[in-house]
């Protein structure tokens, strides 16, 4: 077992049959992943913002045994009950002023983000330099945050005071998941016309690879950080959300008795790194997708008008925005283009579109075969049948390998007229599959 030059990043798991390998070229570093000789895929990432290209990719990947269930599970027990897997619950008070209402929260919390934040600069600082990465993110990210709207500019302001983490980390901490999170999203309306709307959460591609335990170093450090916030306004929940503490973004959440929303992050040419880079340049006219997400939530009244506001924003980065509405066919994929208009894919059970999944490929293209999340999720979702299609059954195939992967961090399930919003936290039992 030997490590290249520069990174812990940088692993070579001779044991495992697994090596990766690095080159620098600039700010760029092409990662050579080689499995036992069945593939070799080769990824070249800015770091830490972007995947940018996929350079070489021959042969087998997401089905190379023993990686893949070839078979949908379905002995999963819903819900889960493993203590581990369970997530805390914070009461988060609208009638507070911003800068105090994530205060109880944040403040227990303040160790395990240190801990995750620390992570980051120490992954930084290799490719970079420490002291420097410090310091940039004090000189850059700190003003940001005087950039942002409110009530989010307030809120950032008073989780650094709550925890005594200098401003520029936590702006960093707050834009790091609009640009690498890759999940699965599944709507699904049951023959009674119940809808149901899941996702896995899987963060942390190429942030640091642990030896020992064989997992990813930021993924881990996510878990402790991972709370069901219920939004509440006089004493009466609004919303729910699935947030990382000190995180006030929206990307999972569900308004009761109106709709569920969950982002996938999309990845093209023309990422979320370019949009970031014109708002530190000036431009405004976009706006952040976390942030987005929670104002639509917060102020949806029903499904069609969100449905229009979605496909009318302008996001700082290409998005998946995936819709469950409270009536039969109301469910969406929404594909946010910064460039052109936003494509929609609806369910339509009258005609069998009984469900949507969505991955972190356009649903007009063909996935690529080294990250094949869909059509294992498709065969397992058909296999559920419609009949059956209910809270456990969307659990199992949420829990079927490569859905489930060392990066996924949470599974969330909601139902949106119960106004129900559950979170797990998930480990995947070993031999599996990295992504
Ligand atoms: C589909 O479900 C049936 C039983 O319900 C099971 O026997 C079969 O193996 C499943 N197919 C897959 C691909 O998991
Ligand atoms: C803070 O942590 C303590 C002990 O770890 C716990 O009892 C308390 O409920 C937590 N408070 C919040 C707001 O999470
Ligand atoms: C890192 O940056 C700091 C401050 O800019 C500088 O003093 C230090 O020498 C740099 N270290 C390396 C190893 O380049
Ligand atoms: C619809 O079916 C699901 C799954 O079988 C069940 O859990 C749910 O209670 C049913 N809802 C209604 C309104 O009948």
């Amino acid at each position: 077992m030997t490590r290249t030059e520069s990174t812990d990043l940088i692993v070579i798991l001779a044991d495992k049959c697994i090596h990766v390998c690095a080159t620098q070229v600039n700010c760029m570093y092409t990662v050579g992943v080689h499995f036992c000789s069945e593939m070799t895929v080769w990824l070249s990432l800015l770091v830490p913002f972007a995947l940018v290209g996929i350079l070489v990719v021959p042969s087998l990947c997401q089905d190379a045994y023993p990686y893949t269930d070839r078979v949908c599970r379905t002995d999963v027990q819903y819900p889960p009950e493993d203590p581990k897997a369970k997530v805390p619950s914070f009461v988060l008070n609208l009638d507070l002023s911003p800068e105090e209402r994530w205060r109880p929260l944040v403040k227990n919390k303040s160790a395990e983000v240190k801990a995750l934040l620390n992570d980051l600069i120490d992954l930084l600082g290799a490719f970079f330099n420490e002291t420097k990465v410090t310091e940039l993110l004090d000189d850059i990210m700190a003003p940001l945050a005087f950039t942002l709207p409110q009530p989010y500019q307030d809120e950032i302001l008073g989780i650094a005071e709550s925890t005594g983490i200098p401003l520029g980390q936590i702006v960093l901490y707050n834009i790091f998941y609009e640009v690498n999170p890759f999940c699965t999203s599944i709507v699904a309306e049951n023959s009674n016309g119940t809808l149901y709307h899941a996702r896995n959460m899987d963060f942390g591609i190429f942030l640091g690879w642990d030896v020992k335990s064989k997992q990813w170093a930021v993924t881990e450090s996510l878990k402790p950080l991972l709370v069901n916030v219920d939004y509440q306004q006089g004493g009466k929940t609004v919303a729910k959300a699935v947030h990382f503490a000190g995180y006030i973004g929206v990307i999972t959440g569900v308004k009761p008795g109106v709709l569920t929303m969950t982002m996938n992050a999309r990845h093209s040419p023309d990422s979320g790194f370019l949009g970031f880079l014109q708002w530190i340049m000036g431009r405004r006219s976009e706006q952040w997708t976390g942030f987005f997400m929670r104002d639509t939530l917060m102020e949806a009244t029903d499904y069609a008008t969100t449905k229009t506001r979605v496909v009318n924003a302008k996001l700082m980065a290409p998005a998946y925005i995936i819709l469950g509405g409270t009536k039969t066919g109301e469910g969406s994929i929404i594909v946010i283009d910064r460039e052109k208009p936003a494509y929609v894919e609806e369910l339509d059970p009258k005609n069998g579109k009984w469900f949507l999944v969505q991955t972190n490929y356009d649903p007009t293209d063909k996935p690529p075969f080294y990250d094949d999340r869909r059509t294992s999720a498709l065969k397992c979702m058909t296999n559920t049948t419609q009949k059956a299609v209910g809270l456990g059954p969307i659990y199992n195939v949420l829990s079927t390998k490569p859905n489930l992967n060392l990066l996924t961090t949470y599974s969330a399930l909601m139902q949106v007229n119960m106004g129900y919003l559950e979170t797990f936290l998930r480990e995947c039992p070993q031999p599996c599959y990295p992504w």
